[in-house]
């Protein structure tokens, strides 16, 4: 366990517990504060005043609606849960947490590109990757775990867990039972932790549906002779996804180790959540009637998008992986690529970029051991937009497998083609978060 700072713990008004803030405001001239009782002897206008001690934030709302999202098979305990700002912050408080400078983490591939970021720059934490392969549907297999701990032994990295995200991203599929029962198994055989980061839990539209590794453990705690195992599994969760709230940075990390639980808490003074956005939430989330409504309507609208991408792609002749979760779909374009190999890749997706004017995320930004694969989300626009994209993108395909000139399939291109500008400059964005050639080589 990381040394945890010598400072005391957060303020009440800055609690990541779920609150009890301590809210002061300034009286408005004349008047009281909105929804405050009024007041005997009215101060000075402009002055601060402090406002008697608001009722606590129950820790039950969220820990409720995780529950709801898996559908009431694993209890949440609130007090286990440590407010984040944003499943990012989660993340990487986790690893402030868990691991020391140099120490390392196994993430099957391909993964989610921000945890480059997120687990590695300010930690000095390393990334191992688990090679996951199309072979078997990118799915994390035993000798792939025990071949990615060897490499880390060999580069001399001390191996302090594993972090699996599910349903995946980038995959777009729920982690199958008996994978979480093999990482289980893994993790406690080596004695090391297990961050699940549920963040797309909300999200999963088909069977076999999600479950988490909660679920898992609840399920073999009659039989625990594993050491301490529920300290050693820690779930990320966040609202980006599943309410659809990226900028309201709320995320959280459930544990049931109580040195994870106070580190992260301290850890979190870094990354908090306002007190007025903890309020708002435990409203909407304490309305048992929204959660449930809206948690299937997004569901049939997932679905009903991606169902839409794999259709318009299938009649295009491009495939994609399986999924059933996610807000993206896993797409194999490498018949479309001039050379087998990641520049190969660059070459397409720098043409679907300028040419196409579609934004999709190439694998090996996300580690993915093999070219030709994209990451295509479908769950940012509209139907209408999404026909759009598809019928680009037959054109593409159309006048690629006629290898005609690049011109031609210029004058093809609509009206996005023209918007170089805004394009280059995601490109100059994306291209960072793209891991090297030489990156990939030192990943083998
Ligand atoms: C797997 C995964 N983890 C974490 C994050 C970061 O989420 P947040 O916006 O809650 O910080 C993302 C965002 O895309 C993600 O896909």
């Amino acid at each position: 366990m990381r040394r945890t700072p010598s400072t005391p713990s957060p303020t009440p008004a800055a609690s990541s517990r779920w609150a009890s803030p301590r809210t002061t405001a300034v009286v408005r001239p004349g008047g009281g504060v909105a929804g405050e009782e009024p007041r005997r002897a009215r101060p000075p206008p402009g002055s601060r005043v402090r406002l008697p001690r608001a009722r606590a934030l129950p820790g039950l709302p969220l820990a409720r609606f995780m529950s709801e999202q898996r559908d009431y098979k694993v209890a949440f305990d609130p007090s286990n849960i440590v407010l984040t700002a944003g499943a990012t912050s989660a993340n990487e408080a986790l690893m402030f947490c868990l691991a020391d400078q140099g120490d390392a983490f196994l993430i099957p591939t391909p993964y989610y590109p921000g945890f480059d970021r997120d687990l590695k720059w300010r930690t000095g934490a390393e990334i191992v990757p688990v090679h996951c392969t199309s072979a078997n549907g990118f799915r994390v297999t035993r000798s792939a775990l025990d071949d990615a701990y060897r490499r880390a032994q060999k580069r001399r990295l001390r191996v302090k867990g594993v972090l699996i995200t599910n349903p995946s991203n980038p995959l777009g599929t729920a982690v199958p039972r008996a994978d979480l029962e093999m990482i289980v198994d893994f993790v406690a055989a080596k004695g090391i932790h297990l961050v699940s980061d549920e963040i797309y839990s909300g999200t999963a539209f088909s069977e076999p549906g999600f479950v988490s590794v909660l679920e898992v453990l609840a399920a073999r705690a009659p039989l625990a002779t594993e050491f301490a195992l529920d300290d050693r599994v820690h779930v990320v969760y966040s609202l980006s996804k599943d309410l659809g709230l990226p900028g309201f940075r709320v995320g959280a990390i459930y544990s049931s180790n109580p040195a994870v639980v106070s580190a992260a808490t301290k850890m979190s003074s870094f990354g908090l959540v306002s007190s007025q956005t903890q309020y708002l939430l435990a409203a909407l989330l304490g309305d048992k009637d929204f959660t449930r409504r809206y948690l299937a309507e997004n569901k049939r609208r997932i679905k009903e998008r991606h169902d839409q991408l794999v259709d318009g792609l299938k009649e295009i002749g491009i495939a994609c992986l399986e999924s059933n979760a996610g807000l993206f779909c896993w797409v194999n374009m490498s018949h479309l690529m001039h050379t087998r190999s990641f520049e190969g890749e660059m070459t397409l997706w720098k043409k679907v970029v300028f040419d196409v004017g579609l934004n999709i995320s190439p694998g090996s930004s996300c580690h993915c051991s093999e070219p030709g694969w994209f990451r295509v989300c479908f769950a940012n626009m509209s139907a209408k937009t999404l026909d759009v994209a598809m019928q680009r993108l037959g054109e593409f395909v159309q006048t690629s497998s006629c290898k005609a000139a690049p011109a031609a399939l210029r004058r093809a291109a609509g009206p996005a083609r023209s918007m170089s500008c805004p394009l280059a400059m995601n490109m100059k964005w994306a291209l960072r978060l793209t891991p090297s050639f030489a990156d990939r080589k030192a990943e083998r």
